[in-house]
Protein backbone atom coordinates (compact mmCIF):
# COMPACT_ATOMS: atom_id res chain seq x y z
CA UNK A 1 0.00 0.00 0.00
CA UNK A 2 1.29 3.25 -0.91
CA UNK A 3 2.28 5.52 2.53
CA UNK A 4 2.84 8.99 3.02
CA UNK A 5 3.79 10.96 6.13
CA UNK A 6 2.84 13.74 7.86
CA UNK A 7 4.75 14.63 11.27
CA UNK A 8 3.61 17.30 13.24
CA UNK A 9 6.56 19.44 14.87
CA UNK A 10 5.43 22.96 15.46
CA UNK A 11 4.59 22.92 19.06
CA UNK A 12 6.87 25.39 20.94
CA UNK A 13 7.31 23.09 23.67
CA UNK A 14 7.30 25.72 26.09
CA UNK A 15 7.85 23.53 28.78
CA UNK A 16 11.37 22.40 27.94
CA UNK A 17 12.24 26.07 28.96
CA UNK A 18 14.90 26.12 25.98
CA UNK A 19 15.82 28.00 22.76
CA UNK A 20 15.90 24.79 21.21
CA UNK A 21 12.76 24.08 19.20
CA UNK A 22 11.06 20.68 21.24
CA UNK A 23 12.07 18.26 18.14
CA UNK A 24 15.03 19.03 18.06
CA UNK A 25 16.51 17.79 22.11
CA UNK A 26 18.23 14.94 21.57
CA UNK A 27 17.45 11.24 22.83
CA UNK A 28 20.90 8.79 21.88
CA UNK A 29 22.39 11.68 20.03
CA UNK A 30 19.73 12.44 17.64
CA UNK A 31 17.06 14.31 17.60
CA UNK A 32 13.85 13.43 18.43
CA UNK A 33 12.31 14.45 15.40
CA UNK A 34 15.06 12.22 13.52
CA UNK A 35 13.55 8.84 15.72
CA UNK A 36 10.10 9.84 14.36
CA UNK A 37 10.99 10.18 10.71
CA UNK A 38 12.92 6.98 10.58
CA UNK A 39 10.20 4.65 12.56
CA UNK A 40 8.18 6.33 9.43
CA UNK A 41 10.96 5.58 6.99
CA UNK A 42 10.47 1.98 7.70
CA UNK A 43 6.93 1.94 5.32
CA UNK A 44 8.96 3.40 2.38
CA UNK A 45 7.27 6.47 1.86
CA UNK A 46 6.24 8.31 -0.98
CA UNK A 47 6.32 11.76 0.69
CA UNK A 48 7.43 12.92 4.23
CA UNK A 49 5.92 15.95 5.20
CA UNK A 50 7.38 17.71 8.42
CA UNK A 51 5.15 20.27 9.44
CA UNK A 52 7.32 22.92 10.98
CA UNK A 53 6.30 26.03 13.35
CA UNK A 54 8.36 27.34 16.38
CA UNK A 55 11.88 26.95 14.88
CA UNK A 56 11.00 26.38 11.40
CA UNK A 57 13.71 27.01 10.12
CA UNK A 58 16.06 24.54 12.34
CA UNK A 59 13.46 22.05 12.01
CA UNK A 60 13.67 22.10 8.23
CA UNK A 61 16.91 22.06 8.15
CA UNK A 62 17.23 18.68 10.49
CA UNK A 63 14.26 17.22 8.57
CA UNK A 64 15.85 17.68 5.20
CA UNK A 65 19.24 16.84 6.82
CA UNK A 66 17.68 13.27 7.79
CA UNK A 67 16.13 13.24 4.27
CA UNK A 68 16.39 15.73 1.58
CA UNK A 69 13.32 14.44 -0.16
CA UNK A 70 11.33 15.34 3.07
CA UNK A 71 8.92 18.42 2.58
CA UNK A 72 8.47 20.96 5.14
CA UNK A 73 5.17 23.22 5.51
CA UNK A 74 4.92 25.82 7.90
CA UNK A 75 2.09 26.20 9.58
CA UNK A 76 2.42 29.96 11.22
CA UNK A 77 0.26 29.71 14.18
CA UNK A 78 -0.39 26.60 16.16
CA UNK A 79 -4.50 26.53 15.77
CA UNK A 80 -4.58 22.41 16.56
CA UNK A 81 -3.54 19.01 15.36
CA UNK A 82 -6.57 18.83 12.69
CA UNK A 83 -5.37 22.64 11.47
CA UNK A 84 -1.93 21.30 11.48
CA UNK A 85 -2.51 17.94 9.30
CA UNK A 86 -4.44 20.99 7.16
CA UNK A 87 -0.83 22.13 6.17
CA UNK A 88 0.04 18.82 4.46
CA UNK A 89 -3.06 19.30 2.39
CA UNK A 90 -1.38 21.12 -0.77
CA UNK A 91 2.41 18.53 -0.59
CA UNK A 92 0.08 15.51 -0.70
CA UNK A 93 -2.52 17.06 -3.19
CA UNK A 94 -1.70 14.23 -5.87
CA UNK A 95 -1.22 11.61 -3.57
CA UNK A 96 -3.64 8.58 -3.75
CA UNK A 97 -2.55 6.49 -1.01
CA UNK A 98 -2.64 6.08 3.11
CA UNK A 99 -1.26 9.07 5.37
CA UNK A 100 -0.19 7.94 8.51
CA UNK A 101 0.31 10.73 11.18
CA UNK A 102 3.16 10.94 13.86
CA UNK A 103 4.34 13.67 16.31
CA UNK A 104 7.97 14.66 16.27
CA UNK A 105 8.05 14.79 20.01
CA UNK A 106 6.84 10.76 20.20
CA UNK A 107 10.08 9.09 18.73
CA UNK A 108 9.49 5.80 19.77
CA UNK A 109 6.79 4.56 17.69
CA UNK A 110 7.84 0.60 16.62
CA UNK A 111 7.93 0.39 12.87
CA UNK A 112 6.10 -2.83 13.69
CA UNK A 113 3.14 -0.97 15.24
CA UNK A 114 3.43 1.32 12.45
CA UNK A 115 3.24 -1.95 10.23
CA UNK A 116 0.15 -3.00 11.93
CA UNK A 117 -1.76 -0.07 11.58
CA UNK A 118 -1.04 0.26 7.59
CA UNK A 119 -2.80 -3.35 7.80
CA UNK A 120 -5.48 -2.26 10.17
CA UNK A 121 -5.96 0.40 6.95
CA UNK A 122 -6.87 -2.04 4.41
CA UNK A 123 -9.92 -2.66 6.24
CA UNK A 124 -11.31 0.42 8.13
CA UNK A 125 -11.16 3.92 7.38
CA UNK A 126 -9.89 5.59 10.01
CA UNK A 127 -7.33 3.31 12.16
CA UNK A 128 -6.33 4.91 15.53
CA UNK A 129 -2.98 4.24 17.70
CA UNK A 130 -3.81 3.39 21.19
CA UNK A 131 -2.45 2.36 24.23
CA UNK A 132 -3.85 1.43 27.94
CA UNK A 133 -2.44 3.99 30.09
CA UNK A 134 -1.11 3.10 33.71
CA UNK A 135 -2.06 6.55 33.95
CA UNK A 136 -3.87 8.08 31.53
CA UNK A 137 -3.69 11.72 33.20
CA UNK A 138 -4.74 14.35 30.07
CA UNK A 139 -4.67 12.09 27.44
CA UNK A 140 -7.31 11.96 24.99
CA UNK A 141 -9.88 8.93 25.70
CA UNK A 142 -10.88 6.25 23.04
CA UNK A 143 -14.62 5.59 22.79
CA UNK A 144 -15.24 2.22 21.81
CA UNK A 145 -18.44 0.45 20.72
CA UNK A 146 -17.46 -3.14 20.51
CA UNK A 147 -14.64 -3.33 18.41
CA UNK A 148 -15.56 -0.12 16.65
CA UNK A 149 -13.77 3.34 17.72
CA UNK A 150 -16.52 5.49 18.07
CA UNK A 151 -15.20 8.65 18.41
CA UNK A 152 -12.23 10.35 20.92
CA UNK A 153 -12.73 12.48 23.76
CA UNK A 154 -10.02 15.31 24.72
CA UNK A 155 -9.48 15.22 28.61
CA UNK A 156 -10.58 19.04 28.87
CA UNK A 157 -13.92 17.98 27.44
CA UNK A 158 -14.70 14.55 28.68
CA UNK A 159 -17.11 13.55 31.41
CA UNK A 160 -16.14 12.16 34.64
CA UNK A 161 -17.15 8.16 32.63
CA UNK A 162 -15.41 9.01 29.93
CA UNK A 163 -12.19 10.33 31.91
CA UNK A 164 -12.36 6.43 33.44
CA UNK A 165 -11.36 5.03 30.33
CA UNK A 166 -8.05 3.87 30.34
CA UNK A 167 -7.47 3.36 26.54
CA UNK A 168 -5.53 6.50 25.46
CA UNK A 169 -5.05 8.11 22.49
CA UNK A 170 -1.08 8.24 21.16
CA UNK A 171 -1.93 10.57 18.54
CA UNK A 172 -0.47 8.67 15.88
CA UNK A 173 -3.67 7.95 13.02
CA UNK A 174 -3.78 6.08 9.66
CA UNK A 175 -5.91 7.46 6.82
CA UNK A 176 -6.39 7.54 3.39
CA UNK A 177 -5.21 11.00 2.15
CA UNK A 178 -7.95 12.31 0.66
CA UNK A 179 -10.24 10.94 2.78
CA UNK A 180 -8.29 12.47 5.95
CA UNK A 181 -8.31 15.72 4.10
CA UNK A 182 -11.58 15.55 3.38
CA UNK A 183 -12.59 14.50 7.24
CA UNK A 184 -10.80 17.64 8.87
CA UNK A 185 -12.22 19.88 6.27
CA UNK A 186 -15.21 19.19 8.69
CA UNK A 187 -13.61 19.75 12.00
CA UNK A 188 -14.23 22.97 13.99
CA UNK A 189 -12.85 24.50 16.86
CA UNK A 190 -15.97 24.57 19.65
CA UNK A 191 -14.49 22.69 22.53
CA UNK A 192 -12.54 23.83 25.48
CA UNK A 193 -9.25 24.73 23.93
CA UNK A 194 -10.89 26.67 20.86
CA UNK A 195 -8.44 24.11 18.72
CA UNK A 196 -9.04 22.10 15.71
CA UNK A 197 -8.70 18.80 17.33
CA UNK A 198 -7.28 15.96 14.19
CA UNK A 199 -9.19 13.15 16.65
CA UNK A 200 -12.84 15.22 16.02
CA UNK A 201 -12.36 13.04 12.71
CA UNK A 202 -13.29 9.76 14.11
CA UNK A 203 -17.03 11.14 15.07
CA UNK A 204 -16.89 13.18 11.93
CA UNK A 205 -16.10 9.09 9.82
CA UNK A 206 -18.42 7.67 11.99
CA UNK A 207 -21.67 10.18 11.06
CA UNK A 208 -20.88 9.66 7.43
CA UNK A 209 -21.12 5.91 7.75
CA UNK A 210 -17.44 4.73 7.80
CA UNK A 211 -15.76 2.80 10.07
CA UNK A 212 -13.24 3.31 12.27
CA UNK A 213 -10.93 1.42 14.64
CA UNK A 214 -7.94 1.11 17.02
CA UNK A 215 -5.01 -0.59 16.99
CA UNK A 216 -2.81 -0.93 20.09
CA UNK A 217 0.76 -1.47 21.20
CA UNK A 218 3.00 -0.65 24.84
CA UNK A 219 3.00 2.31 26.61
CA UNK A 220 6.22 2.66 26.05
CA UNK A 221 6.19 2.93 22.69
CA UNK A 222 3.91 6.12 22.90
CA UNK A 223 5.68 7.88 25.19
CA UNK A 224 5.97 11.51 24.54
CA UNK A 225 8.32 14.04 25.56
CA UNK A 226 6.56 17.42 27.49
CA UNK A 227 9.63 18.63 29.42
CA UNK A 228 13.27 18.13 30.68
CA UNK A 229 12.03 15.40 33.13
CA UNK A 230 10.54 13.86 30.60
CA UNK A 231 13.39 13.54 28.22
CA UNK A 232 15.55 12.11 30.60
CA UNK A 233 12.91 9.38 30.82
CA UNK A 234 13.07 8.44 27.69
CA UNK A 235 16.66 9.10 27.08
CA UNK A 236 16.81 6.39 29.90
CA UNK A 237 14.15 4.38 28.11
CA UNK A 238 15.75 4.00 25.22
CA UNK A 239 19.37 3.35 26.61
CA UNK A 240 18.00 0.33 28.28
CA UNK A 241 16.36 -0.94 25.39
CA UNK A 242 18.63 -0.44 23.24
CA UNK A 243 21.88 -2.66 25.62
CA UNK A 244 18.68 -5.17 26.32
CA UNK A 245 18.45 -6.29 22.21
CA UNK A 246 22.67 -6.10 21.64
CA UNK A 247 22.67 -8.14 24.81
CA UNK A 248 20.23 -10.19 23.25
CA UNK A 249 21.94 -10.58 19.80
CA UNK A 250 25.47 -11.71 21.88
CA UNK A 251 27.37 -8.37 22.73
CA UNK A 252 29.46 -8.98 25.69
CA UNK A 253 28.88 -6.16 28.45
CA UNK A 254 30.61 -6.01 31.43
CA UNK A 255 28.39 -2.79 32.93
CA UNK A 256 25.55 -2.40 30.32
CA UNK A 257 24.13 0.49 32.46
CA UNK A 258 27.49 2.76 31.67
CA UNK A 259 27.53 2.44 28.24
CA UNK A 260 25.55 5.05 25.91
CA UNK A 261 24.43 3.81 22.64
CA UNK A 262 23.01 5.96 19.57
CA UNK A 263 20.00 5.47 17.50
CA UNK A 264 21.82 3.85 14.98
CA UNK A 265 24.51 1.40 16.54
CA UNK A 266 25.23 -1.69 15.01
CA UNK A 267 27.47 -4.26 17.01
CA UNK A 268 28.18 -7.84 16.24
CA UNK A 269 28.11 -10.64 18.54
CA UNK A 270 30.69 -11.49 20.79
CA UNK A 271 32.30 -8.44 20.76
CA UNK A 272 33.46 -6.90 23.94
CA UNK A 273 32.38 -3.52 25.81
CA UNK A 274 34.22 -2.51 28.63
CA UNK A 275 32.79 -0.06 30.85
CA UNK A 276 32.37 3.50 30.38
CA UNK A 277 31.88 3.47 26.24
CA UNK A 278 30.11 6.00 24.52
CA UNK A 279 28.77 6.11 21.03
CA UNK A 280 27.86 8.95 18.91
CA UNK A 281 26.08 8.42 15.11
CA UNK A 282 27.29 6.41 12.46
CA UNK A 283 29.06 3.84 14.18
CA UNK A 284 28.91 -0.22 13.06
CA UNK A 285 31.58 -2.93 14.73
CA UNK A 286 31.78 -5.87 13.60
CA UNK A 287 31.52 -9.43 15.30
CA UNK A 288 34.62 -10.15 18.16
CA UNK A 289 36.45 -6.72 18.32
CA UNK A 290 36.93 -5.19 21.55
CA UNK A 291 35.98 -1.69 23.02
CA UNK A 292 38.02 -0.75 26.01
CA UNK A 293 36.94 1.05 28.71
CA UNK A 294 36.40 5.25 28.10
CA UNK A 295 36.76 5.14 24.26
CA UNK A 296 33.95 7.20 22.82
CA UNK A 297 33.21 6.51 19.27
CA UNK A 298 31.13 8.47 16.18
CA UNK A 299 30.78 7.97 12.23
CA UNK A 300 33.48 4.98 12.51
CA UNK A 301 33.74 0.93 11.61
CA UNK A 302 35.76 -1.23 13.60
CA UNK A 303 36.14 -4.53 11.80
CA UNK A 304 36.53 -8.19 13.17
CA UNK A 305 38.98 -8.64 15.95
CA UNK A 306 39.90 -5.06 15.85
CA UNK A 307 40.52 -3.39 19.63
CA UNK A 308 39.78 -0.12 20.55
CA UNK A 309 41.38 1.84 23.90
CA UNK A 310 40.97 1.98 26.60
CA UNK A 311 40.63 5.87 26.31
CA UNK A 312 40.52 6.11 22.27
CA UNK A 313 38.52 8.49 20.51
CA UNK A 314 37.07 7.15 16.67
CA UNK A 315 35.97 10.16 15.24
CA UNK A 316 34.08 10.36 11.83
CA UNK A 317 35.73 8.44 8.73
CA UNK A 318 37.58 6.34 10.83
CA UNK A 319 38.00 2.91 9.34
CA UNK A 320 39.48 0.31 11.29
CA UNK A 321 40.31 -2.98 9.60
CA UNK A 322 40.84 -6.51 10.63
CA UNK A 323 42.50 -6.61 13.99
CA UNK A 324 43.91 -3.20 13.92
CA UNK A 325 45.19 -2.05 17.03
CA UNK A 326 44.01 2.17 18.30
CA UNK A 327 45.10 2.36 21.96
CA UNK A 328 45.14 4.88 24.74
CA UNK A 329 44.71 8.93 24.30
CA UNK A 330 44.96 8.16 20.07
CA UNK A 331 42.33 9.83 18.17
CA UNK A 332 41.39 8.69 15.01
CA UNK A 333 39.73 10.53 12.08
CA UNK A 334 39.09 10.18 8.20
CA UNK A 335 41.78 7.69 8.46
CA UNK A 336 41.67 3.83 7.38
CA UNK A 337 44.09 1.88 9.63
CA UNK A 338 44.82 -1.46 7.85
CA UNK A 339 44.45 -4.97 8.85
CA UNK A 340 47.16 -5.32 11.44
CA UNK A 341 48.38 -1.84 12.11
CA UNK A 342 49.01 -0.78 15.62
CA UNK A 343 48.61 3.13 16.73
CA UNK A 344 48.52 2.38 20.50
CA UNK A 345 49.62 5.09 22.52
CA UNK A 346 48.98 9.23 22.07
CA UNK A 347 48.58 9.85 18.60
CA UNK A 348 46.45 11.64 16.03
CA UNK A 349 45.90 10.01 13.30
CA UNK A 350 43.73 12.52 10.33
CA UNK A 351 42.95 12.47 6.79
CA UNK A 352 45.27 9.40 6.90
CA UNK A 353 45.88 5.96 5.07
CA UNK A 354 47.92 3.43 7.36
CA UNK A 355 48.82 0.21 5.50
CA UNK A 356 48.50 -3.12 6.95
CA UNK A 357 50.73 -4.05 9.83
CA UNK A 358 52.45 -0.86 10.04
CA UNK A 359 53.45 0.32 13.20
CA UNK A 360 52.96 3.60 14.56
CA UNK A 361 54.86 4.85 17.45
CA UNK A 362 53.67 6.52 20.40
CA UNK A 363 53.26 10.81 19.94
CA UNK A 364 52.89 10.15 16.12
CA UNK A 365 50.70 13.01 14.68
CA UNK A 366 49.36 13.61 11.46
CA UNK A 367 49.83 17.41 10.60
CA UNK A 368 47.11 17.30 8.25
CA UNK A 369 46.27 21.28 8.55
CA UNK A 370 47.80 24.22 7.54
CA UNK A 371 45.46 26.65 8.84
CA UNK A 372 43.18 26.69 5.68
CA UNK A 373 43.35 23.28 3.75
CA UNK A 374 43.33 19.57 5.22
CA UNK A 375 45.79 17.62 3.99
CA UNK A 376 46.25 14.09 3.54
CA UNK A 377 48.91 11.67 5.01
CA UNK A 378 49.91 8.12 3.16
CA UNK A 379 51.47 5.53 5.60
CA UNK A 380 52.78 2.65 3.69
CA UNK A 381 52.06 -1.19 4.84
CA UNK A 382 54.73 -2.44 7.11
CA UNK A 383 56.25 0.99 7.86
CA UNK A 384 57.67 2.05 11.30
CA UNK A 385 57.42 5.50 12.34
CA UNK A 386 59.22 6.08 15.23
CA UNK A 387 58.04 7.71 18.62
CA UNK A 388 56.75 11.65 17.82
CA UNK A 389 57.03 11.99 14.29
CA UNK A 390 55.54 14.90 13.00
CA UNK A 391 53.86 14.15 9.40
CA UNK A 392 53.58 17.48 7.94
CA UNK A 393 50.94 16.81 4.80
CA UNK A 394 50.66 16.06 2.10
CA UNK A 395 53.21 13.21 2.65
CA UNK A 396 53.44 9.91 1.42
CA UNK A 397 55.97 7.41 3.24
CA UNK A 398 56.53 4.35 1.26
CA UNK A 399 55.53 0.69 2.34
CA UNK A 400 58.28 -0.64 4.77
CA UNK A 401 60.08 2.50 5.25
CA UNK A 402 60.67 3.99 8.74
CA UNK A 403 61.21 7.37 10.28
CA UNK A 404 63.53 8.21 13.19
CA UNK A 405 61.73 9.05 16.70
CA UNK A 406 61.44 12.98 16.63
CA UNK A 407 61.79 13.33 13.54
CA UNK A 408 59.73 16.19 11.42
CA UNK A 409 59.02 14.78 8.23
CA UNK A 410 58.27 17.16 5.19
CA UNK A 411 59.36 15.27 2.21
CA UNK A 412 57.97 11.50 0.97
CA UNK A 413 59.90 8.99 2.11
CA UNK A 414 61.08 6.29 -0.50
CA UNK A 415 59.61 2.78 0.49
CA UNK A 416 62.21 0.49 2.61
CA UNK A 417 64.19 3.97 3.31
CA UNK A 418 65.20 5.26 6.78
CA UNK A 419 64.19 9.11 7.23
CA UNK A 420 66.13 11.11 9.97
CA UNK A 421 64.40 14.66 10.46
CA UNK A 422 65.56 15.89 13.29
CA UNK A 423 68.85 18.05 14.68
CA UNK A 424 71.69 15.90 15.29
CA UNK A 425 72.73 15.48 18.69
CA UNK A 426 75.70 17.33 20.07
CA UNK A 427 77.28 16.43 23.73
CA UNK A 428 79.66 18.93 25.58
CA UNK A 429 81.61 17.03 28.27
CA UNK A 430 81.28 18.27 31.80
CA UNK A 431 79.18 21.00 30.74
CA UNK A 432 76.26 19.89 32.66
CA UNK A 433 77.75 19.93 36.11
CA UNK A 434 78.92 23.15 35.74
CA UNK A 435 75.98 24.88 34.65
CA UNK A 436 74.15 23.30 37.82
CA UNK A 437 77.15 24.96 39.77
CA UNK A 438 76.51 28.67 38.05
CA UNK A 439 72.79 28.41 38.47
CA UNK A 440 73.42 27.68 42.27
CA UNK A 441 75.66 30.28 42.76
CA UNK A 442 73.37 32.95 41.51
CA UNK A 443 70.07 31.70 43.82
CA UNK A 444 72.59 31.68 46.37
CA UNK A 445 73.49 36.14 45.48
CA UNK A 446 69.93 36.14 45.21
CA UNK A 447 69.05 34.99 48.91
CA UNK A 448 71.96 36.94 50.35
CA UNK A 449 70.75 40.35 49.02
CA UNK A 450 66.93 40.24 49.95
C1 LIG B 1 -2.83 15.20 21.57
C2 LIG B 1 -4.18 14.55 21.27
C3 LIG B 1 -4.57 13.64 22.44
C4 LIG B 1 -3.49 12.61 22.67
C5 LIG B 1 -2.13 13.28 22.88
C6 LIG B 1 -1.04 12.27 22.90
C7 LIG B 1 -5.48 16.08 19.90
C8 LIG B 1 -6.54 17.11 19.90
N1 LIG B 1 -5.17 15.56 21.08
O1 LIG B 1 -3.02 16.02 22.71
O2 LIG B 1 -5.80 12.98 22.15
O3 LIG B 1 -3.82 11.81 23.79
O4 LIG B 1 -1.85 14.18 21.79
O5 LIG B 1 0.17 12.88 23.24
O6 LIG B 1 -4.95 15.75 18.87
N2 LIG B 1 1.07 20.24 17.05
C9 LIG B 1 1.32 21.02 15.96
N3 LIG B 1 0.50 22.06 15.68
C10 LIG B 1 -0.57 22.37 16.44
C11 LIG B 1 -0.82 21.57 17.59
C12 LIG B 1 0.01 20.50 17.86
O7 LIG B 1 2.28 20.77 15.22
O8 LIG B 1 -1.27 23.34 16.13
C13 LIG B 1 1.96 19.12 17.34
C14 LIG B 1 2.72 19.31 18.63
O9 LIG B 1 3.95 19.91 18.40
C15 LIG B 1 2.87 17.90 19.14
C16 LIG B 1 1.63 17.19 18.61
O10 LIG B 1 1.16 17.98 17.54
O11 LIG B 1 3.98 17.24 18.56
C17 LIG B 1 0.56 17.03 19.68
O12 LIG B 1 0.16 18.30 20.13
P1 LIG B 1 -0.12 18.59 21.65
O13 LIG B 1 -0.54 20.01 21.77
O14 LIG B 1 0.99 18.12 22.47
O15 LIG B 1 -1.40 17.68 21.85
P2 LIG B 1 -1.96 17.13 23.20
O16 LIG B 1 -2.75 18.20 23.85
O17 LIG B 1 -0.89 16.49 23.96
CA1 LIG C 1 1.63 16.50 23.97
Amino acid sequence: MKTSLIILAAGKGTRMNSDLPKVLHPIATEPMLVHAMAAGATLDPEHTVVVAGHGAGQVGAVARGYDETATVVVQEEQLGTAHAVDQARAALKDFDGTAIVLYGDTPFVSPDTLERMMGAAEGSDVVVLGFDARDPGRYGRLVLDGNELERIVEYKDATEAERAITLCNSGVVACKASLLFDLIAGVGNDNASREYYLTDIVALARSRGLSATAVTCAEAETLGVNSRAQLAEAEAAFQARARAALIENGVAFQAPDTVFLARDTVIGRDTRIEPNVVFGPGVTVESGATIRAFSHLEGCHVSRGAVVGPYARLRPGAELSENARVGNFVEIKNAVISEGAKVNHLSYIGDAFVGASANIGAGTITCNYDGVMKHHTHIGAHSFIGSNTMLVAPVHIGDGAMTGSGSVITSDVDEDALALARAPQVEKAGMARKLMEMLRAKKAKQQRSS
